[in-house]
């Protein structure tokens, strides 16, 4: 079958605004196919290898970042404190493990969102659900809630200038190997898990001092002073995707230059609509989620649909099953892809199975399912000989409390109030990621 940019056209199609306005529409589309591409496709291959390595037990991979951007919280300190922490997450796993850390954001195009319902209802009144800040506004008023294409336009270029300044914290120092004490943030710093990643710098200071000595510097060695962060995001607003879909000149290949990693959605992932559609036909790195209605035959349809030439690197999948089910429904999962000799990318992402709703009315997610479902995820590889290559979060680099539990911070229902923030799902904080982190390198030091 062949395959366009916009083939996806032809195919039904689920969680998409209607747009009143067509006519804008198209020019809005127009405009953003004449923009310059966010990434550029040997950027994307070169993450297709590094992701085959995570694959083959070689390097880990760390997804992580806001369930959703926004407009109103886009500034150069959140960009930074997600930055940093996730140089100090990186630092934390790749010391234990011995392993590079692949690091991708889920940054600098996340904007789109896919709902549970269609309709969300508040005191009686009834309103379209909000489907990101690239789609429609999250105030509870008719206009808002209306689709505007112009939206599209926005993202754009808030994901241009936070790619510039993350490109720019990766190279122009900031991510130097001499700085590991800096990247502690302000409100970590003096709690027990602060000071155990200070004394993880001390180490890594050490080491930097004896290669020094040997005449080895940061300044003359890139790798010491220099990393490469990749940008992310659910490709769900197939018409913004299309748009920044470009014909790379080096092989004739298509790639969605909007982002170096693209993700299919739980929601969105049928094998006979228009996500697979358009997916199938783009180079880059691909991410799709498994959740727990995934069928065994379904996954593996759905893998040769995606990477028929079993390329290594090219299919993540990233399971979210929750806590209370991952043990029942992931092991015939991954026997199956096993057996069939499926070349995939196995990671966890232990944060959409596990939403419940707190005492106190907040949606939430308690610290220990997520640490539940990622310890059985690696023991559940274990047992089979497979490989757990890696986490997919959704976590801020600032000091907020939507998440419960964990022992650095200790989140109640109560103190959930106190600094609730996020545009859609709750994040665990800086705090509670690097705790995390910490857990982690023992598990995969263990596996
Ligand atoms: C997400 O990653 O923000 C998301 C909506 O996940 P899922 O498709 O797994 O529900
Ligand atoms: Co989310």
């Amino acid at each position: 079958m062949s395959w366009t940019p916009s083939s996806w056209r032809n195919f039904p199609i689920k969680q998409q605004p209607t747009y009143e306005d067509q006519a804008l529409l198209h020019r809005v589309e127009e405009e953003l196919a004449s923009y310059p591409p966010l990434i550029f496709a040997g950027e994307a291959r070169r993450l297709k290898e590094k992701l085959a390595a995570a694959g083959r037990g070689e390097a880990f991979l760390l997804q992580g970042g806001d369930c959703a951007e926004s407009f109103s919280d886009f500034n150069a300190k959140n960009i930074k404190n997600l930055f940093k922490l996730m140089l100090q997450m990186n630092m934390v796993l790749m010391y234990s493990t011995g392993k590079p850390i692949v690091k991708v954001g889920r940054i600098a195009g996340q904007f789109a969102k896919p709902r549970s319902s269609d309709y969300e209802e508040k005191d009686g009144v009834r309103l379209p659900s909000y489907r990101g800040d690239i789609i429609n506004s999250i105030e509870f008023d008719e206009a808002a809630r209306v689709p505007n294409p112009k939206n599209m336009l926005k993202a754009y270029n808030q994901s241009a200038a936070t790619l510039n300044l993350l490109r720019a914290f990766s190279r122009g120092g900031l991510a130097d190997l001499n700085k590991v004490h800096q990247w502690n943030l302000e409100f970590i710093k003096d709690n027990p898990l602060g000071k155990k990643y200070d004394e993880l710098s001390n180490k890594i200071d050490h080491a930097m001092k004896f290669m020094a000595a040997c005449g080895l510097t940061s300044d003359m060695m890139p790798q010491l002073h220099q990393t490469t962060l990749y940008t992310s995001h659910e490709a769900l607003l197939l018409n913004y995707e299309e748009a920044l879909t470009r014909k790379d000149t080096d092989t004739g290949d298509y790639y969605d230059c909007s982002a170096h990693m693209l993700w299919i959605g739980d929601r969105t992932r049928d094998l006979s609509e228009a996500h697979i559609e358009y997916f199938r036909g783009i180079q880059n790195p691909i991410g799709c989620k498994v959740g727990p209605s995934m069928g065994e035959d379904e996954l593996i349809a759905l893998i040769e649909a995606l990477n028929p030439d079993n390329e290594e690197g090219r299919l993540n999948l990233i399971v979210r099953m929750g806590a209370s089910k991952i043990a029942e429904a992931f092991p015939p999962l991954l026997k199956k892809v096993r057996d069939a000799g499926k070349n995939v990318v196995w990671t966890i992402d232990p944060m959409h199975g596990n939403v419940e709703k707190s005492s106190t009315g907040f949606k939430t997610r308690n610290f220990d399912n997520i640490l539940s479902e990622v310890e059985q995820f690696f023991a559940i590889h274990k047992e089979h000989g497979t490989i757990a290559a890696g986490i997919h979060l959704e976590m801020t680099g600032n000091d907020v409390t939507e998440c419960t539990g964990s022992t650095s911070c200790a989140i109640t229902d109560e103190g959930l109030a106190s600094r609730y923030h996020t545009q859609c799902d709750p994040r665990l904080n800086a705090s509670q990621a690097l705790e995390l982190s910490f857990m982690l390198s023992d598990a995969i030091t263990e596996a």
